[in-house]
């Protein structure tokens, strides 16, 4: 069964990272009730959640995309790029170890899972200011074994590849090209954001559904006349904490779930 992995949203969250947002008061009760329509939006595509405990130590510990990967196979613990998210791991690894066997990277690595496309099993990870070209070795030495491709992909501009463009599917990539290099993307239609819109690009597929932030209409506009099912939901407090709608989750497959 599809399985997303979330994490309740920490009592700091207002403290957390900003990397390109300009810091604003966020209401966190409001920043759960978006969590929990999130989760339900999740539900309602037949996905089952499997929520951690908020971590109040750890201002962007709801993020959990960042912290770790599950794949098929394995699942890895990343090292995350800022010194602030490293204590989160701790607890991702023992969540990710009941559905995979566990591999981690370590330093000098720092990687962020939110700076991680993949589409099928070619893996593009956002060279940026979490993610460095020693994490992404160690992410394909341990993943070409299993017959997966690594590739690095220059971001500038926004936080994570992820922030820049994201897989919808269907051999599209949303993405607005100003903030990452996507011509390393092959056999794949770039479909960009509307220019109003350069955050636009972050969107979950789950199935042939698309769950986006609710504050891209244009870009929401151009994905269903491709087609696609959006799913709009009102993320406004996370997105003051720069986050979106993948990292909100760690979304795989669990057969015995
Ligand atoms: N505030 C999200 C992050 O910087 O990781």
């Amino acid at each position: 069964m599809l399985t997303a992995i979330t994490r309740g949203v920490s009592e700091t969250l207002a403290h957390g990272e900003l990397t390109f947002r300009d810091r604003a008061p966020i209401d966190i009760a409001l920043a759960r009730r978006q969590h929990a329509a999130y989760e339900a939006a999740l539900i309602a595509l037949g996905v089952r959640i499997d929520q951690l405990p908020a971590e109040n130590a750890y201002p962007d510990a709801v993020f959990v995309e960042d912290v770790a990967m599950v794949l098929d196979e394995i699942a890895i613990v990343t090292a995350p790029g800022a010194a602030s998210r490293r204590g989160e791991t701790e607890s991702i690894a023992r969540a990710v170890g009941k559905y995979r066997p566990v591999q981690h990277l370590s330093p000098p690595a720092t990687l962020d899972g939110g700076d991680v496309v993949r589409i099928g099993k070619t893996l593009y990870v956002g060279l940026s200011s979490r993610t460095n070209q020693s994490g992404i070795d160690q992410l394909g030495g341990l993943l070409s074994p299993l017959g997966y491709m690594v590739l690095a992909v220059e971001v500038e501009g926004a936080l994570h590849l992820k922030t820049a463009c994201t897989y919808a599917g269907r051999g599209i990539l949303l993405a607005n090209p100003e903030w990452a290099d996507t011509n390393i993307v092959t056999d794949v239609e770039i479909l960009a954001v509307d220019e109003q819109e350069p955050w636009g690009g972050s969107v979950l597929a789950i199935g042939d559904s698309l769950v986006m932030a609710a504050s891209f209409p244009r870009t929401r506009a151009k994905l269903e006349a491709r087609g696609f099912t959006v799913v709009p939901v009102d993320l406004s407090e996370l997105q003051k904490a720069e986050g979106g709608p993948t990292c909100l989750s760690i979304v795989f497959d669990a057969p015995n779930a």
